[in-house]
């Protein structure tokens, strides 16, 4: 059987946790390709709101196994938190959860280094979630990483200290004010390995590829957006990772020639976190209503998220990139009272006007061209039927579709399990 790829099309937090949530259901396996901690999705049902950092946003439901997949970066001692907080709602994750041998750890120094990467950079900062994940990532294509299967090894702690003292002198070299207490941070860090060691490894490309075999349904799930691709990204302000659909085949061992559908997540505007160009940006009293509507905090970090109007230039790009075979809008309910949507239909670059996404997208290069659409007044986050939806937003999805080339499946109306509708 096709596995599924979803995946985000902006600099994420377009709402992934929860559709994996919603699709679960038709799934036997969830199956997380790539980032880290620096992820956050939220997932919100019975009144009440889950934010996931590495596992999988399948956990809570008790037939699907939730796999860490070979891509993905694991910080032994957020896991252990995340772990701690759901033997507290009850979930049985000894029992869903495993974790590829090949997926590679974070070590305590890989997050000081980030920190110190991320100080010498001074306002030219990537504005990292600060998780670690670059410098775990370049440890991981230097071919220097520590993987989960190595934990299994009983001289595991050698190549540790081995990375941690060259880590440190790396810290060193940055020459920048960072306090830190190794001693500390490495006791929580090996008593969270011991927990980690307490789950099940797998070989998980020999898993999945078994899986598929025997007709298991499977959903990869993506981290980070497409404009957060190390490759197609807005680079170098990016994560690490290819969070785009290749970023599933490398990512789990998964044949380009078995992935399904594609579906692609993205908010009915534009949210971004951290530096980096965002054409779209807003600056005014409808950037702030975005914010405030949407309560667009970071789920990992806190931050305030930046806003703006819906770039169709940069989502036609990331369907290009993804192979995406379907739409999820998220957030429509935070549009409802705007007077007039915008949408960027296309960018003056240059003196040109070009529909593509060019090479340098910084602000004195760009300037976005924009379509009005009527707003809507009407409450959404009550609705459950898409015959209810009103006419302007339809209109605003009937253009999106005709441009995009793509349905729009899944119209979200509000952060609950329940506010979805189907079309
Ligand atoms: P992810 O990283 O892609 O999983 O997304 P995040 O969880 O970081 O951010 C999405 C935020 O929007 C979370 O707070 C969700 O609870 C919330 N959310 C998701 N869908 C909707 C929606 O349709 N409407 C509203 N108002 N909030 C939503
Ligand atoms: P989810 O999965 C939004 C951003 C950071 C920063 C850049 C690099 O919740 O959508 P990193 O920590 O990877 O070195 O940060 O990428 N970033 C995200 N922004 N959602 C995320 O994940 C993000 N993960 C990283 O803000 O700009
Ligand atoms: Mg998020």
């Amino acid at each position: 059987m096709a596995v599924d790829l979803l995946l985000g099309l902006q600099w994420g937090d377009e709402g992934k946790g929860k559709i994996v949530d919603v699709l679960t259901s038709k799934y036997n396996i969830i199956a997380r390709f790539q980032g880290g901690p620096n992820a956050g999705h939220t997932l919100v049902f019975n009144g009440k709101k889950h934010v996931l950092h590495t596992i999988p946003s399948g956990i809570f439901h008790d037939k699907a196994t939730n796999l860490v997949g070979n891509g993905v970066v694991i910080d032994p001692v957020i896991f252990k938190k995340e772990l701690d907080k759901l033997a507290e709602q009850d979930v049985d994750y000894k029992k869903s959860l495993l974790i590829s041998r090949k997926a590679h750890i974070i070590l305590p120094t890989h997050r000081l280094l980030d920190a110190a990467s991320e100080a010498s950079k001074g306002k030219a900062k990537i504005g990292s979630t600060l998780k670690g994940i670059g410098p775990t990532y370049m440890d991981k294509t230097g071919r220097n990483g520590l993987r989960v299967g190595d934990l299994e090894l009983d001289n595991w702690k050698e190549k540790y200290r081995a990375l941690a003292n060259k880590h440190e002198s790396m810290i060193d070299f940055y020459n920048v004010d960072i306090q830190y207490d190794l001693k500390e941070l490495e006791t929580e860090f090996f008593a969270a390995v011991k927990v980690l060691k307490s789950l099940k490894f797998i070989d998980s490309e020999e898993y999945i590829y078994q899986a598929q075999k025997s007709g298991q349904s499977i959903l990869a799930e993506g981290a980070q957006g497409s404009l957060l691709d190390i490759d197609f990204g807005t680079y170098p302000f990016v994560t690490s990772s290819n969070t785009t659909a290749a970023g599933a085949c490398t990512g789990l061992g998964v044949a380009p020639n078995q992935i399904g559908e594609v579906f692609g997540i993205f908010k009915a505007y534009t949210t971004r976190v951290g530096s980096g160009p965002f054409p779209t940006e807003l600056f005014d009293a409808d950037g702030e209503m975005m914010a405030k509507v949407g309560q667009e905090f970071g789920a990992t970090t806190g931050r305030a998220r930046r806003c703006g109007w819906l770039d169709l230039v940069a989502l036609k790009y990331a369907c290009q990139v993804n192979g995406v075979t379907q739409l999820m809008m998220m957030k429509a309910d935070v549009l409802s009272g705007f007077k007039t949507l915008k949408v960027a239909t296309a960018y003056k670059y240059k003196g040109e006007t070009i529909t593509h996404l060019p090479f340098n997208i910084e602000p004195e290069n760009i300037e976005p061209i924009y379509s009005d659409f009527k707003g809507w007044t009407a409450d959404l986050t009550e609705m459950s039927e898409a015959s209810t939806l009103p006419k302007e937003l339809n209109d605003y999805i009937d253009f999106l579709e005709k441009e995009l080339e793509l349905p729009i499946t899944i119209v979200s109306v509000g952060p609950d399990r329940k506010q979805t509708i189907f079309r």
